[in-house]
Protein backbone atom coordinates (compact mmCIF):
# COMPACT_ATOMS: atom_id res chain seq x y z
CA UNK A 1 0.00 0.00 0.00
CA UNK A 2 3.12 2.63 0.93
CA UNK A 3 5.55 1.18 -1.27
CA UNK A 4 6.75 4.86 -2.11
CA UNK A 5 7.71 4.72 1.00
CA UNK A 6 10.34 1.61 0.40
CA UNK A 7 12.46 4.03 -2.04
CA UNK A 8 13.41 6.28 1.07
CA UNK A 9 14.19 3.02 3.29
CA UNK A 10 17.43 3.69 4.09
CA UNK A 11 16.65 6.99 6.08
CA UNK A 12 14.59 6.58 9.34
CA UNK A 13 11.12 7.38 9.22
CA UNK A 14 9.68 9.13 12.30
CA UNK A 15 5.77 9.26 11.63
CA UNK A 16 3.05 8.92 9.29
CA UNK A 17 0.27 10.61 8.85
CA UNK A 18 -2.78 9.60 6.74
CA UNK A 19 -1.41 11.65 3.90
CA UNK A 20 2.55 12.54 5.25
CA UNK A 21 5.37 10.91 6.03
CA UNK A 22 7.37 12.91 8.05
CA UNK A 23 11.49 12.50 8.89
CA UNK A 24 12.63 14.15 12.18
CA UNK A 25 15.97 16.40 11.62
CA UNK A 26 15.93 17.81 15.66
CA UNK A 27 14.70 21.35 14.95
CA UNK A 28 13.24 20.62 11.49
CA UNK A 29 11.46 18.27 9.88
CA UNK A 30 11.36 16.94 6.12
CA UNK A 31 7.28 16.40 5.89
CA UNK A 32 7.00 14.32 2.58
CA UNK A 33 3.42 14.33 1.05
CA UNK A 34 2.76 10.85 -0.88
CA UNK A 35 -0.12 10.30 -3.56
CA UNK A 36 -2.48 8.64 -0.70
CA UNK A 37 -6.15 10.02 -0.37
CA UNK A 38 -8.23 9.81 2.82
CA UNK A 39 -11.75 10.22 3.50
CA UNK A 40 -14.05 9.95 6.83
CA UNK A 41 -10.18 9.49 8.57
CA UNK A 42 -9.48 6.39 6.61
CA UNK A 43 -6.40 6.24 3.78
CA UNK A 44 -7.56 4.33 0.95
CA UNK A 45 -5.45 1.84 -1.15
CA UNK A 46 -5.48 3.34 -4.25
CA UNK A 47 -3.47 6.56 -4.67
CA UNK A 48 -3.96 9.88 -6.70
CA UNK A 49 -1.14 10.06 -9.02
CA UNK A 50 0.89 13.41 -8.23
CA UNK A 51 -1.79 14.56 -5.40
CA UNK A 52 1.76 14.88 -3.19
CA UNK A 53 3.03 17.22 -5.82
CA UNK A 54 -0.48 19.21 -6.31
CA UNK A 55 -0.60 19.41 -2.85
CA UNK A 56 2.71 20.68 -1.81
CA UNK A 57 3.12 23.10 -4.38
CA UNK A 58 -0.35 24.76 -3.38
CA UNK A 59 1.01 24.93 0.10
CA UNK A 60 4.54 26.30 -0.86
CA UNK A 61 2.70 28.92 -2.75
CA UNK A 62 0.51 29.99 -0.16
CA UNK A 63 2.68 29.74 2.43
CA UNK A 64 4.73 32.12 0.57
CA UNK A 65 2.03 34.38 0.23
CA UNK A 66 0.25 34.94 3.42
CA UNK A 67 3.37 34.99 5.26
CA UNK A 68 2.85 38.75 6.16
CA UNK A 69 -0.28 37.75 7.65
CA UNK A 70 0.61 34.71 9.61
CA UNK A 71 4.21 33.32 10.24
CA UNK A 72 4.64 30.01 9.05
CA UNK A 73 7.06 26.53 9.08
CA UNK A 74 8.45 26.76 5.61
CA UNK A 75 11.92 26.57 5.20
CA UNK A 76 13.29 24.93 1.75
CA UNK A 77 11.87 22.77 -0.73
CA UNK A 78 14.71 22.26 -2.69
CA UNK A 79 16.17 18.26 -2.10
CA UNK A 80 19.96 19.71 -1.94
CA UNK A 81 18.49 21.88 1.08
CA UNK A 82 17.61 18.45 3.13
CA UNK A 83 20.91 16.81 4.19
CA UNK A 84 23.14 14.21 2.16
CA UNK A 85 20.83 11.19 3.41
CA UNK A 86 18.02 12.47 1.01
CA UNK A 87 20.06 13.13 -2.06
CA UNK A 88 19.65 9.41 -3.50
CA UNK A 89 15.96 9.61 -3.38
CA UNK A 90 15.59 13.42 -5.07
CA UNK A 91 13.44 11.87 -7.66
CA UNK A 92 10.72 11.19 -5.75
CA UNK A 93 10.82 13.90 -3.25
CA UNK A 94 11.23 16.51 -6.13
CA UNK A 95 8.02 18.50 -5.95
CA UNK A 96 6.69 16.69 -2.82
CA UNK A 97 8.81 17.52 -0.29
CA UNK A 98 8.86 20.29 2.59
CA UNK A 99 11.48 21.50 4.94
CA UNK A 100 9.84 23.46 7.98
CA UNK A 101 10.57 24.29 11.45
CA UNK A 102 9.44 21.53 13.60
CA UNK A 103 6.98 22.77 16.41
CA UNK A 104 4.66 21.88 19.11
CA UNK A 105 1.38 20.59 17.51
CA UNK A 106 -1.78 22.87 18.89
CA UNK A 107 -3.86 19.56 19.24
CA UNK A 108 -6.85 21.53 17.77
CA UNK A 109 -8.14 22.05 13.93
CA UNK A 110 -8.99 25.34 13.50
CA UNK A 111 -11.60 25.25 11.09
CA UNK A 112 -13.26 28.79 9.02
CA UNK A 113 -16.39 28.41 7.12
CA UNK A 114 -17.89 30.89 5.66
CA UNK A 115 -21.11 28.63 3.95
CA UNK A 116 -22.62 26.20 5.37
CA UNK A 117 -22.07 22.60 4.08
CA UNK A 118 -20.83 19.67 4.80
CA UNK A 119 -20.59 18.11 8.58
CA UNK A 120 -22.25 21.92 9.76
CA UNK A 121 -25.00 21.48 7.42
CA UNK A 122 -25.64 18.26 8.95
CA UNK A 123 -25.59 19.23 12.31
CA UNK A 124 -27.88 22.31 11.66
CA UNK A 125 -30.21 20.18 10.32
CA UNK A 126 -30.48 18.03 13.25
CA UNK A 127 -30.07 20.73 16.16
CA UNK A 128 -29.91 24.17 14.67
CA UNK A 129 -26.65 24.40 16.09
CA UNK A 130 -22.88 24.14 14.69
CA UNK A 131 -20.17 23.24 17.04
CA UNK A 132 -22.97 23.50 19.57
CA UNK A 133 -23.80 27.92 18.72
CA UNK A 134 -26.89 28.60 18.06
CA UNK A 135 -27.89 29.89 14.51
CA UNK A 136 -30.75 31.80 12.57
CA UNK A 137 -33.30 29.69 11.84
CA UNK A 138 -34.16 28.98 7.92
CA UNK A 139 -30.80 28.91 6.75
CA UNK A 140 -30.51 26.65 3.29
CA UNK A 141 -27.82 24.34 1.85
CA UNK A 142 -24.32 26.29 1.03
CA UNK A 143 -25.64 29.64 2.34
CA UNK A 144 -23.15 31.95 3.34
CA UNK A 145 -23.01 33.28 6.91
CA UNK A 146 -23.38 36.91 7.52
CA UNK A 147 -19.64 36.52 8.84
CA UNK A 148 -17.31 33.53 8.72
CA UNK A 149 -17.82 31.26 11.31
CA UNK A 150 -14.27 30.04 13.63
CA UNK A 151 -15.79 26.34 14.35
CA UNK A 152 -12.41 23.93 15.87
CA UNK A 153 -12.71 20.57 16.65
CA UNK A 154 -10.09 18.39 18.90
CA UNK A 155 -7.05 17.05 16.69
CA UNK A 156 -7.41 13.16 17.90
CA UNK A 157 -4.34 11.30 17.91
CA UNK A 158 -6.98 8.35 16.05
CA UNK A 159 -10.45 8.16 15.86
CA UNK A 160 -12.43 10.91 14.31
CA UNK A 161 -12.46 14.83 15.58
CA UNK A 162 -14.54 16.24 17.74
CA UNK A 163 -16.27 19.23 16.97
CA UNK A 164 -16.27 21.82 19.67
CA UNK A 165 -17.77 25.73 20.58
CA UNK A 166 -14.55 28.37 20.54
CA UNK A 167 -15.93 29.01 24.58
CA UNK A 168 -15.02 25.07 24.92
CA UNK A 169 -11.78 25.69 22.87
CA UNK A 170 -10.93 28.76 25.13
CA UNK A 171 -11.47 26.65 28.21
CA UNK A 172 -8.83 24.20 27.02
CA UNK A 173 -6.06 26.13 26.43
CA UNK A 174 -4.41 29.52 27.24
CA UNK A 175 -6.19 32.34 26.22
CA UNK A 176 -4.17 34.27 23.89
CA UNK A 177 -3.10 31.73 22.17
CA UNK A 178 -7.01 30.74 21.26
CA UNK A 179 -7.28 34.25 20.06
CA UNK A 180 -4.38 34.28 18.42
CA UNK A 181 -4.94 31.04 15.98
CA UNK A 182 -8.75 32.06 15.88
CA UNK A 183 -7.75 35.48 14.55
CA UNK A 184 -4.96 34.04 12.54
CA UNK A 185 -7.51 31.66 11.26
CA UNK A 186 -10.04 34.06 9.88
CA UNK A 187 -7.18 36.12 8.52
CA UNK A 188 -6.10 33.49 6.26
CA UNK A 189 -9.52 32.68 5.28
CA UNK A 190 -10.79 36.00 4.03
CA UNK A 191 -7.74 36.71 2.46
CA UNK A 192 -8.07 33.44 0.34
CA UNK A 193 -11.72 34.33 -0.14
CA UNK A 194 -11.35 37.32 -1.50
CA UNK A 195 -8.30 36.13 -3.79
CA UNK A 196 -10.16 33.28 -5.49
CA UNK A 197 -13.44 35.37 -5.45
CA UNK A 198 -11.65 37.12 -8.39
CA UNK A 199 -10.48 33.51 -10.07
CA UNK A 200 -14.33 32.89 -10.09
CA UNK A 201 -13.62 30.68 -6.70
CA UNK A 202 -15.53 30.51 -4.05
CA UNK A 203 -14.06 29.60 -0.92
CA UNK A 204 -15.91 27.92 1.02
CA UNK A 205 -14.02 26.81 4.54
CA UNK A 206 -10.98 25.60 4.93
CA UNK A 207 -8.75 23.86 8.24
CA UNK A 208 -5.51 25.14 9.43
CA UNK A 209 -2.86 23.67 12.08
CA UNK A 210 -0.40 25.54 14.49
CA UNK A 211 2.28 25.06 16.43
CA UNK A 212 4.08 27.04 18.81
CA UNK A 213 8.15 27.26 19.39
CA UNK A 214 8.87 29.11 22.73
CA UNK A 215 5.78 31.98 22.32
CA UNK A 216 5.84 32.13 18.67
CA UNK A 217 2.77 30.76 17.08
CA UNK A 218 3.37 29.61 13.21
CA UNK A 219 0.90 27.83 11.00
CA UNK A 220 2.18 24.37 10.22
CA UNK A 221 0.94 21.18 8.31
CA UNK A 222 -0.37 22.05 4.66
CA UNK A 223 -2.38 25.64 3.58
CA UNK A 224 -5.31 26.14 1.13
CA UNK A 225 -5.20 23.11 -0.44
CA UNK A 226 -8.25 20.81 -1.82
CA UNK A 227 -7.68 18.24 0.82
CA UNK A 228 -8.02 20.86 3.61
CA UNK A 229 -10.73 23.05 1.78
CA UNK A 230 -13.48 23.27 -0.06
CA UNK A 231 -13.49 25.19 -3.71
CA UNK A 232 -16.65 26.13 -5.64
CA UNK A 233 -17.63 26.88 -8.92
CA UNK A 234 -18.74 30.74 -8.72
CA UNK A 235 -20.45 30.58 -11.69
CA UNK A 236 -23.06 28.09 -10.90
CA UNK A 237 -23.45 28.22 -7.24
CA UNK A 238 -26.53 28.61 -6.07
CA UNK A 239 -27.92 28.79 -2.53
CA UNK A 240 -30.12 25.57 -1.90
CA UNK A 241 -28.08 23.25 -4.02
CA UNK A 242 -24.88 21.36 -3.59
CA UNK A 243 -22.25 23.70 -5.44
CA UNK A 244 -19.77 22.48 -7.90
CA UNK A 245 -16.02 21.13 -6.48
CA UNK A 246 -12.54 21.15 -7.18
CA UNK A 247 -11.74 19.03 -4.16
CA UNK A 248 -12.16 16.34 -1.74
CA UNK A 249 -16.11 16.42 -2.02
CA UNK A 250 -15.97 14.44 -5.25
CA UNK A 251 -14.54 11.11 -3.41
CA UNK A 252 -16.68 12.14 -0.02
CA UNK A 253 -20.07 12.37 -2.25
CA UNK A 254 -19.14 9.10 -4.54
CA UNK A 255 -18.42 7.22 -1.07
CA UNK A 256 -22.22 7.94 0.11
CA UNK A 257 -23.20 6.67 -3.05
CA UNK A 258 -21.90 3.20 -3.02
CA UNK A 259 -22.74 3.60 0.58
CA UNK A 260 -19.29 2.60 2.09
CA UNK A 261 -19.81 2.03 6.22
CA UNK A 262 -16.90 4.11 6.32
CA UNK A 263 -15.27 1.61 8.33
CA UNK A 264 -11.67 0.32 7.35
CA UNK A 265 -10.44 -1.21 5.15
CA UNK A 266 -11.23 1.18 2.59
CA UNK A 267 -12.46 -0.15 -0.91
CA UNK A 268 -10.07 0.35 -4.11
CA UNK A 269 -11.23 3.21 -6.23
CA UNK A 270 -12.23 2.57 -10.06
CA UNK A 271 -10.22 4.51 -12.23
CA UNK A 272 -12.54 7.25 -13.57
CA UNK A 273 -12.95 8.06 -10.02
CA UNK A 274 -9.22 8.07 -9.51
CA UNK A 275 -8.98 10.67 -12.66
CA UNK A 276 -12.46 12.97 -11.93
CA UNK A 277 -10.32 13.68 -8.30
CA UNK A 278 -6.95 14.05 -10.22
CA UNK A 279 -8.61 16.50 -12.80
CA UNK A 280 -10.27 18.98 -9.92
CA UNK A 281 -6.72 18.65 -7.92
CA UNK A 282 -5.06 19.68 -11.06
CA UNK A 283 -7.91 22.54 -11.96
CA UNK A 284 -7.41 24.38 -8.53
CA UNK A 285 -3.63 24.18 -8.79
CA UNK A 286 -3.91 25.71 -12.09
CA UNK A 287 -6.28 28.48 -10.76
CA UNK A 288 -3.95 29.08 -7.45
CA UNK A 289 -0.61 29.18 -8.86
CA UNK A 290 -1.50 30.23 -12.71
CA UNK A 291 1.32 27.67 -13.47
CA UNK A 292 -0.21 26.08 -17.14
CA UNK A 293 3.21 24.46 -17.73
CA UNK A 294 3.32 21.64 -15.32
CA UNK A 295 2.60 18.60 -17.23
CA UNK A 296 0.78 16.58 -14.64
N1 LIG B 1 5.83 22.21 11.56
C1 LIG B 1 5.31 21.14 12.14
N2 LIG B 1 5.72 20.75 13.38
C2 LIG B 1 5.21 19.65 13.97
N3 LIG B 1 4.29 18.84 13.41
C3 LIG B 1 3.83 19.17 12.19
C4 LIG B 1 4.32 20.32 11.49
N4 LIG B 1 3.66 20.39 10.30
C5 LIG B 1 2.82 19.34 10.26
N5 LIG B 1 2.90 18.60 11.38
C6 LIG B 1 2.16 17.37 11.69
O1 LIG B 1 2.55 16.39 10.74
C7 LIG B 1 1.43 15.57 10.38
C8 LIG B 1 1.17 15.66 8.88
O2 LIG B 1 0.72 14.46 8.36
P1 LIG B 1 -0.78 14.22 7.85
O3 LIG B 1 -0.73 13.05 6.94
O4 LIG B 1 -1.35 15.50 7.32
O5 LIG B 1 -1.43 13.83 9.23
P2 LIG B 1 -2.96 13.62 9.65
O6 LIG B 1 -3.25 12.16 9.46
O7 LIG B 1 -2.93 14.01 11.12
O8 LIG B 1 -3.79 14.55 8.81
C9 LIG B 1 0.25 16.09 11.18
O9 LIG B 1 0.10 15.32 12.35
C10 LIG B 1 0.66 17.52 11.53
O10 LIG B 1 0.04 17.98 12.70
MG1 LIG C 1 -3.38 16.26 7.72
Amino acid sequence: MYNELSKLSNVKQSWQGKVRDIYDLGEELLIVTSDRISAFDVVFPTPIPDKGKILTQISIHFFKQTQNIVPNHFISDKVEDFGADFMPFAEYLEGRSMLVRKTRVIPFECIVRGYITGSAWSEYKRSGTIGGMLLPDGMLESQRFATPLFTPSTKADSGHDENISYREMLHRMDEWLAVKIKDYSLAIFNYAHDLLWDEGIIVADTKLEFGTIGNEVILIDEVLTPDSSRFWDKDSYEIGKTPLSFDKQYLRDYLEKIGWDKQPPAPELPLDVVEQTRDKYTKIYKTITKDETRQW
